[in-house]
């Protein structure tokens, strides 16, 4: 079975010495699970808090070559050796900010895979993509071009997160059913292309405003495998009550 996953995208939050009391914070609050409890922390204190031991950590952002002349990135073998055992790939903000492509977003998707270092693949689609209709075929197409070359042993080690753009950092989180709607339908063009075995294997994720308040609803959904959380997670009580949720919805207490 799949893994349901909690994790935490601290953005660019937090100082060095802010992270590591909040990372000491968290190591305070959060409950014992079987579940998967992620947090991608600001690249300075990604050493300290692999290190710290007690939660997964991944970085925001990688290059997909391993080295060369680009001033200011960071390569997937640098990364890994500080301790990311995972990384964001084509999170919206980076699309919309930082001109990030399918092809880019493609290109780190494998180079993260080539590393051992799970690739957490966000995609989502805008207000307007969302009131024009088109939105399932939409984020499907940003899943085709993202994982175009891989096999399905490959695509197994991704993580998909669901996270419509207009419910980023806007207090408007999707309905569970807009939410299950859309990651079914990722769930289902996993299955045509690769067979249903791989599908059934991908933990797909949902982010936009999720908070305590709202976890349970969308965690109870078939195929939400757990949260991408933004804001919430920068609150330790309140991100610990969304991993308590998950062991209550998904099973997983330990
Ligand atoms: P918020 O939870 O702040 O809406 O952010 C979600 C997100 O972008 C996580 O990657």
């Amino acid at each position: 079975m799949r893994n349901v996953i909690l994790a935490g995208n601290w953005k660019m939050n937090e100082t060095p010495a802010q992270a590591r009391r909040l990372l000491e914070q968290l190591r305070e609050s959060l409950p014992k699970t079987s579940h998967e409890v992620v947090i991608f922390p600001p690249y300075l204190v990604l050493e300290h808090a692999a290190k710290a031991g007690f939660v997964k950590v991944g970085a925001q952002n990688c290059h997909f070559e391993e080295k060369g002349a680009f001033t200011g990135e960071l390569s997937l073998p640098m990364l890994r050796e500080v301790g990311a055992a995972c990384v964001l790939v084509g999170h919206s903000e980076r699309r919309q900010y930082f001109a990030e492509t399918d092809e880019t977003v493609r290109k780190k998707i494998a180079a993260a895979l080539a590393q051992d270092v799970t690739p957490f693949l966000c995609v989502g689609e805008t207000l307007p993509q969302r009131e024009a209709g088109g939105y399932l075929e939409f984020v499907t197409g940003q899943l085709e071009a993202a994982l175009a070359g891989l096999d399905g042993e490959a695509v197994k080690r991704t993580v998909v997160a669901y996270e419509p753009v207009w419910a980023i950092g806007t207090g408007v989180t999707a309905t569970a059913e807009q939410a299950q709607e859309v990651c079914a339908a990722l769930r289902g063009w996993l299955a045509d292309r690769y067979g249903k075995e791989v599908a059934q294997e991908v933990s797909i994720l949902y982010g936009g405003s999720m908070n305590a308040k709202n976890a349970a609803e969308l965690l109870k959904k078939p195929d939400i495998d757990g949260g991408l959380i933004g804001g919430a997670s920068l609150k330790p009580e309140e991100f610990a009550s969304i991993v308590k949720t998950a062991n209550e919805v998904k099973g997983g207490a330990r």
